[in-house]
């Protein structure tokens, strides 16, 4: 079962974010579904890594979009990607090194939860920015 379901109400309003937040949202529902289906750790590892580059392009998407358009609450922004990226990383890490402490499932309900909380009003927020700025 996904973790996370793109609906109707998360678009942002701008169709390249839009398509880049279900990409993410796939990607992190095809990990979870690895560790459900209990695959090889090494599996899981190639996903999150897989997920964890998508991230930043995703990420580097927006904060282009905010400097093109001087965004005044760029740097708030960022720093909640930075704190994703940071959890993503320390994951990867916990994830390669086969640390028996780490309980995947909590890890995705986590990041799950923050990027569904991101999409819904932080991105959300922005994208309306972008709109009145005539971005499509
Ligand atoms: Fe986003
Ligand atoms: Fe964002």
């Amino acid at each position: 079962m996904p973790i996370l379901t793109w609906k109707t109400n998360y678009s942002v309003g701008v169709k390249k974010i839009d398509d880049e937040h279900k990409t993410l949202i796939d990607m992190i529902n095809k990990a979870y579904d690895s560790i459900e289906a209990m695959r090889e750790d090494e599996v899981l590892v190639e996903l999150v890594e897989e997920m964890r580059n998508y991230a930043m392009t995703h990420f580097a998407t927006e904060e282009m979009y905010m400097k093109h358009h001087k965004y005044p609450h760029a740097e708030t922004h960022r720093k909640q990607h930075n704190e994703f990226m940071i959890k993503v990383a320390s994951t990867d890490n916990l994830l390669s090194s086969n640390n028996t402490d780490i309980d995947p499932i909590k890890v995705f309900k986590y990041l799950a939860d923050w990027l569904r909380n991101h999409i819904l009003k932080t991105d959300k927020k922005f994208g309306a920015f972008l709109i009145e700025k005539g971005q499509e």
